[in-house]
């Protein structure tokens, strides 16, 4: 972490955790605490609960929860630093500066004079296609059905006949050549010198999720080639990891996301109110981009071409899709091209209607499939169902797998028992596909014994941080070793002489972590969660249940390492003792 823990600490308490999230959410009080609408997931009645003692947020829908900066973390996808830069500016606290090496300092100042160009250069487009130079470009646009409100909402621009002209201005805003052209917006020619790459063409400037320009796509207007002309990748433009309409996109919370392949999809989308729609950026969509799209949501629904390339797109993006741990379905475009063309002619309750109807994109393969083979011709029939039972095999998790062999055997009119023996002697030969780690995937659909330890780990603390007055009840058969889970044993660690002093501040806690997604998982520690339980007698039960169980799995854990962890002894031999005494005593909660 660049920032000393204790000014962090200062900015996250002078940023009251109730005003940071009013001004995204409505709340409503009710009691100490404060509800609402979870901006995490679609809801219709507040799951989103916001504590104003302890500065920490919890939904009980989504499980989503944290402090003041993993909030604007999340709604912002802010770094933590860049949400530390805000709340800090937002709390008057000013911060050091940062102590970058010569060589970090040089090409920082390079992106961002790189930067520069790139939005003097939109600048400079989108006057043009103001003026009666651009008209041609403005008129084009407005016989695509874009409003003028559209046009300003992407920075659309125009791109004169007189390639000189941007480089000019330019160069009168003091950038030098080899930056102007390292930019992507000119290039060198023997006979006119630098001069810009786009000529006579309306201009979508690409954007970061901060809105700041980083490249440029070009389209003629007309029939000439290359229809679209994209700035080439630099050190600010990276092709792989943008989306087009991302910035717009990533606070549409429509709880998915529209993938497309133009960028007049894209704006068609949002002009009919589709804001959740992105693009890739004239190359192949990139897993990279999934997992970006997966920090926004679960469920991609694509919006391909219809004709023969924009399946085969859509094809290659679901496989990409799914390696992310993402659900993609595909919207079905006919009888027109593209969305763009679609909302044109029937408008966007048709466009919704499709959007409701999308297909699940295990059936769209199937599909698709199917067209290469004749089901009137029992050998070529035996092929395909063949083929179905060697995608089948790409189901790691069998319950999935299961329920999708049913589903295809009914619509598909294959008796399931033969299928599954397609499925059976397909695997032989080919193995079934391992199961994907999923990391950043918050939603744990598998529960394994690990699983259920770090759960209980998670219990325990919680239950903890609630109800403080139980640490000194259990804090001799405790040590944060118990905790085998290594993050949860920092904060453990961090937590108990908390605990000891009577002065917990589990928000705190969350920011001594430096990394984004231990800043998530230990937020998670605070909200596990507990079970709804009405009498004192079973709340006693509960939490000497889960009590007894962190003191097994930590018991387990110290044996199986007898002999290879100098620790592991003591461990075990303390855990034994303290399981024997814990089975004889009873823990009252008050
Ligand atoms: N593209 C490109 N270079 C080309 C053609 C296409 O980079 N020569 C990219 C662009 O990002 C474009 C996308 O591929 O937005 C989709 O191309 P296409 O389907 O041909 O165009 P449309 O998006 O339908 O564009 P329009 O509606 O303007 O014809
Ligand atoms: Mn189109």
């Amino acid at each position: 972490m660049y920032y000393p823990e204790e000014l962090v600490e200062e900015i996250r308490t002078k940023n009251d955790i109730v005003e940071v999230i009013s001004g995204y959410v409505k709340l409503t009080r009710k009691g100490s605490s404060y509800w609402g609408l979870c901006p995490f997931h679609n809801e219709k009645s507040p799951s989103f609960h916001v504590i104003g003692d302890r500065q920490m947020y919890h939904c009980f829908g989504c499980g989503a929860g944290g402090n003041v900066f993993t909030f604007l973390m999340n709604y912002e996808n802010y770094s933590f630093q860049e949400a530390i830069k805000v709340l800090a500016d937002r709390a008057g606290v000013s911060l050091p500066e940062v102590e970058y090496s010569e060589e970090m300092r040089r090409r920082e100042n390079r992106r961002a004079r790189l930067m520069e160009v790139n939005k003097e250069a939109a600048k400079f487009f989108y006057y043009q296609l103001r003026t009666p130079h651009g008209e041609i470009g403005y008129r084009y646009l407005k016989k695509r059905e874009l409003s003028d409100e559209t046009m300003k909402k992407f920075g659309l621009g125009y791109a004169g006949k007189n390639g000189g002209e941007l480089v000019g201005y330019l160069r009168s805003k003091g950038f030098e050549d080899d930056l102007i052209k390292e930019a992507g917006v000119a290039n060198f020619t023997e006979r006119s010198g630098l001069i810009s790459q786009f000529w006579n063409r309306v201009m979508f400037p690409i954007q970061d999720i901060n809105h700041k320009v980083i490249g440029f796509g070009g389209r003629v207007m007309g029939d000439g080639e290359p229809k679209y002309l994209n700035s080439p990748e630099t050190p600010v433009f990276d092709k792989r990891r943008n989306l087009y309409g991302l910035n717009f996109a990533r606070t549409a919370r429509a709880g998915n996301m529209i993938l497309c392949e133009g960028y007049m999809d894209v704006i068609a989308m949002h002009q009919a109110g589709f804001t959740q729609a992105v693009a890739s950026l004239g190359t192949a969509f990139t897993a990279e981009q999934a997992n970006i799209l997966h920090r926004y949501t679960d469920n991609v629904l694509l919006a391909y071409d219809s004709d023969g390339p924009g399946v085969k797109a859509a094809l290659r993006g679901i496989g990409i899709l799914r390696e992310a741990g993402l659900t993609g379905k595909v919207i079905n475009m006919q009888p027109y091209k593209d969305p763009d063309e679609f909302i044109k002619n029937l408008g966007r309750e048709a466009f919704q209607k499709r959007i409701d109807e999308a297909e699940n994109s295990f059936f769209f393969e199937i599909r698709m499939l199917e067209r290469d083979y004749d089901l009137k011709d029992p050998d070529s029939k035996t092929r395909f169902h063949r083929e179905i039972a060697k995608k089948l095999c790409g189901f790691s998790e069998a319950v999935e797998r299961e329920n999708y062999l049913r589903a295809i055997a009914e619509k598909y009119h294959i008796v399931s028992e033969d299928l599954r023996r397609l499925v059976n002697s397909a695997a032989a030969q080919t193995g079934l596909a391992r199961p994907v780690v999923r990391p950043k995937s918050g939603v744990q659909s598998k529960s394994s014994a690990q699983d259920n330890e770090k759960r209980n780990q998670r219990l325990l603390i919680t239950w903890l941080v609630d109800m403080p007055s139980l640490y000194g009840k259990v804090s001799r058969y405790l040590s944060p070793r118990d905790f085998t889970e290594e993050l949860y044993r920092k904060a453990a660690e961090r937590l108990f002489p908390e605990l000891e002093k009577g002065k917990v501040n589990p928000a705190g806690i969350i920011s001594m972590f430096e990394e984004e997604e231990e800043q998530r998982e230990v937020s998670s520690l605070f909200h596990a969660g507990l079970p709804q339980l009405n009498t004192e007698a079973e709340k006693e039960k509960a939490f000497k249940d889960i009590l007894m169980a962190v003191k097994k799995s930590s018991y387990e854990f110290y044996t199986s390492r007898l002999g290879s962890d100098v620790e592991a002894l003591k461990q075990a031999i303390d855990g034994k003792k303290a399981l024997e005494e814990l089975a004889k005593t009873h823990i009252s909660l008050n």
